[in-house]
């Protein structure tokens, strides 16, 4: 179908289904068009629980459509494409978990959100980029700590709150791969430029010391901090999908990627097409078993609580 054409009816099948498209900052430019909302994965969260909508579409990956449905039973939530999934989610299992519990039966877990609901369903409290830091520093002193599964993220939350914690040797390989050398190279050709990082990336504890005023920022954090700050040109590092959110709410400055490569094959797998596909076909309709559910949500409302 042309291009114009699916996005006609694109919209008409929202309407008619009563629908939201939720998206991600990740996602490719045409898709974040359609969307009623783009942000971050708190962000996302909350206006899953917001909207008045009965369907929602998820133009994002697998945790974090599972993340809406286990915060609104009662609304039908639909990912485009079930491969959207996530490298870093998928490197921790539940008996890694166990595992730490039983050497630790008076420990904390803190589960990222990205994070399959089975593993969610075992922590105490979920977080996101936006909120980890605060997260973290409000939990008691006196308890050993278990951060899964970013461990990048997790040694920028140990270092922002002083707080001594187990990280889970977890990766994404799209910010794993944003490295000291990229970041080196990006500070000889813009020295003016402000350094925005996201925690998740490989590079994170080298650019304390190679550009100490460098921002740790999410994704919504990134949008919001370019939006406000003077500077003219931002040298971004986290996955590329952002920029087109960033050009769009911030016209007059100029965002250099720090890695142009750095792109979730993912989050890419959710097209115009298969958005409408979804809306059409009412699929593909994310179920989490409720037993599961029910202990996850504990964690997820945690989550959305703070920040
Ligand atoms: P945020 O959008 O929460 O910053 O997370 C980034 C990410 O990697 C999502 O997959
Ligand atoms: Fe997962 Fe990384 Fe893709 Fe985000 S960018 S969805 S963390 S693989």
């Amino acid at each position: 179908m042309e291009r114009d054409l699916l996005i006609q009816e694109v919209l008409r099948l929202k309407a008619e289904r009563q629908a939201v498209i939720l998206a991600h900052s990740y996602q490719l430019p045409e898709v974040q068009e359609v969307a009623d909302f783009v942000g971050d994965s708190l962000g996302l969260a909350r206006e899953a629980q917001r909207t008045k909508a009965k369907v929602i579409v998820f133009a994002g990956v697998h945790f974090m459509a599972e993340t809406a449905a286990i915060l609104n039973p009662e609304k039908t939530v639909l990912l485009p494409d079930l491969e959207a999934g996530c490298s870093l989610a998928d490197s921790i299992r539940p008996e890694d978990i166990l595992a730490w519990k039983q050497d630790h039966p008076e420990g904390i877990v803190v589960a990222y959100v990205n994070t399959k609901a089975e593993v969610k369903a075992l922590a105490d409290v979920c977080v996101t980029s936006a909120n980890a830091v605060e997260v973290v520093a409000r939990l008691p002193k006196d308890r050993p700590i278990f951060f899964v599964p970013d461990m990048f993220l997790g040694a920028h939350v140990a270092r922002v709150t002083g707080r001594k914690l187990d990280l889970f040797p977890g990766e994404c390989h799209v910010h794993a791969g944003i490295r000291e050398e990229h970041l080196k190279a990006l500070l000889e050709k813009h020295p003016g430029a402000e350094f925005m990082i996201h925690p998740e990336c490989g590079c994170g504890s080298s650019c304390l010391f190679l550009k100490p005023d460098a921002k740790m920022l999410s994704t919504e954090g990134m949008v919001r901090y370019a939006k406000k700050a003077d500077a003219k040109e931002f040298v971004v590092a986290t996955e590329v999908g952002i920029l087109h959110r960033l050009s769009k709410e911030a016209p007059e400055k100029t965002f250099i990627p720090v890695k142009p490569d750095a792109i979730c094959e993912y989050m890419k797998r959710i097209t115009l097409e298969k958005v409408y596909l979804s809306l059409k076909e009412m699929r593909h309709v994310i179920r989490v078993p409720e037993e599961v559910a029910q202990k996850a949500r504990r964690a997820l409302e945690a989550m959305v609580a703070v920040g």
